[in-house]
């Protein structure tokens, strides 16, 4: 059937997100929506305003993070590059605890660690309620489109004089109340960062009552868990019985296990994830990397083998540096130089190669990028995961086909965090769309030059709208903020 539409991708090779075999089609698109796949062979003719040869080329669903720190980022820059020139088209935003709101209070200063992975003293953190941080989104649309959690650790710094206790019944109901309003204006979920300090002295409980306002929400709990060490598998219990006490979906953040000792326990940990996967709905989301970034810390320095500087306040000019190279240069010993350069920022190389490939090749297994945008010498991730998964572990490492990467980072996604119409390629589907080339994409960043665009990644398409194209942004923000549906 002829027809005449707003854009087409003419004779590309669709993989559809599902994991089904790729085949040859033109996609049709019209509004925000595909109208059109047709297949090779079909009777096609579609005509568009505006058409783009994908010949030789992938076109997959736009990728979705699952799991990012760019809260901040959608808005302060909006273009979205880190995310986009890797054909990212959905983030989802509010990680480990952190979210940028709600501070009914304002911003306490200096902002408590790691708070400032998204802010540090910038005025960001200035939104009094959720609903005001997703009015400021919708009136100056980002070019991705954004699922956004609310932290736990946003919400005591807010409630809490002091968050290294556990929280008071009246706190809890503060920040259960806090919690409602969030999911209310659009929030899809929380998350907990229980492994850092102001969220640390939280019991099971606090968690479980805070949480309590997602099971009427239809949400889904998030966490980046209290051990990913030594006590792993006390943690994945724990966010189980998180899961099941609030009646809701959990998604373990950044699976990994930690420490030399601990090397090759990825073997423990998922048949334990697939083993309750019978009992409740548990998914994960894995960085294709084995070293870590966050902020920097005594001790998590005392357990890596290797550490990075990314940033630092009051040493500046020591980010991208190796933090063994700073200590030499200010003639310390390396504790010494690290509690110099607080607050930092560092990367932590800590983990097992086999389990990340373990883990990133587990079927629930989605690929998040836990990338942190406002690092001056930022992890690699932030501007390479998804090239990374789709060039080197699947095209050159054979770790799992191209199918399966791309429904890693799409249609499994999608189910997981309930996003209706997206992560496929289909008639009626939001028009997310990424156009690459399967044999050259790849990450460009690395450890020592980590902010550049991948190779490979020839049209990114947001609702409908181009917002990268031939290596740059395309100056289109369509992006919006996505509810979650608990049915998609
Ligand atoms: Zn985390
Ligand atoms: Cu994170």
């Amino acid at each position: 059937m002829a027809g005449r539409f707003d854009l087409v991708l003419r004779n590309g090779t669709v993989v559809d997100g599902t994991r089904a075999p790729r085949f040859a089609a033109d996609v049709a698109i019209s509004g925000d929506r595909i109208v059109r796949v047709d297949r090779a062979g079909a009777p096609g003719g579609a005509r568009g305003a505006t058409e783009i040869d994908a010949t030789g080329k992938i076109v997959a669903p736009g990728f979705i993070d699952a799991h990012t720190h760019d809260d901040r980022l959608l808005l302060s820059a909006p273009e979205m590059a880190p995310k986009v020139s890797q054909g990212v088209t959905t983030v989802v935003a509010g990680n480990c605890g952190i979210s940028l709101a709600p501070l009914p209070a304002g911003a306490p200063t200096p902002v408590t660690p790691p708070l400032d992975l998204l802010d540090d003293g910038g005025g960001w953190f200035r939104f009094r309620t959720f609903a005001a941080y997703v009015a400021a989104l919708r009136e100056a649309p980002p070019a991705t489109n954004a699922a956004l959690l609310v932290g736990h650790t946003t919400l005591r710094v807010a409630t809490m004089d002091d968050v290294g206790r556990p929280a008071s019944d009246g706190e809890i109901r503060r920040m259960r109340e806090m919690a409602r309003e969030a999911l209310a204006a659009g929030a899809i979920g929380v998350s907990t960062g229980l492994y850092y300090e102001p969220a640390a002295a939280a019991t099971t409980e606090e968690v479980i009552e805070v949480c309590r306002p997602l099971a009427e929400a239809g949400g889904l709990y998030c966490t980046h868990m209290r051990d990913e060490a030594d006590r792993v598998l006390d943690s994945l219990e724990e966010t189980f019985r998180i899961g099941r006490e609030v009646g809701v979906p959990v998604v373990v953040s950044h699976h990994k296990v930690v420490g030399r000792t601990n090397h090759g326990r990825a073997r423990e940990t998922l048949p334990v994830i697939a083993a309750q996967r019978g009992a409740q709905p548990i998914g994960l989301d894995c960085y294709p990397y084995c070293a870590s970034s966050t902020v920097l810390s005594a001790s998590r320095v005392a357990v890596a083998s290797k550490v990075l500087v990314t940033w630092s306040k009051p040493h500046p000019e020591h980010a991208g540096r190796e933090l063994d190279e700073v200590a030499r240069a200010m003639g310390l010993p390396r504790d010494e130089a690290t509690a110099r350069l607080l607050p930092a920022g560092a990367i932590y190389f800590s983990m097992d190669e086999a389990d990340v490939q373990r883990i990133l090749a587990f079927e629930p297994t989605m690929i998040g990028s836990d990338g942190l945008p406002h690092d001056a010498a930022p992890h690699p991730r932030l501007w390479g995961t998804f090239p990374r998964v789709l060039g080197h572990y699947s095209r050159e490492l054979g770790l799992f086909p191209l199918e399966t990467a791309v429904h890693k980072m799409t249609g499994l996604t999608a189910k997981t965090f309930g996003l209706a119409d997206r992560g496929v390629v289909a008639e009626g589907a939001y028009a997310d769309l990424t156009v690459f080339d399967p044999g050259t994409v790849g990450e460009a960043a690395t450890f020592a030059q980590p902010i550049r665009p991948a190779h490979g990644i020839e049209t990114v398409i947001v609702n409908g709208g181009i917002v990268w194209r031939d290596g740059r942004p395309a100056g289109a923000r369509p992006g919006r903020v996505l509810a979650r549906d608990a049915r998609a």
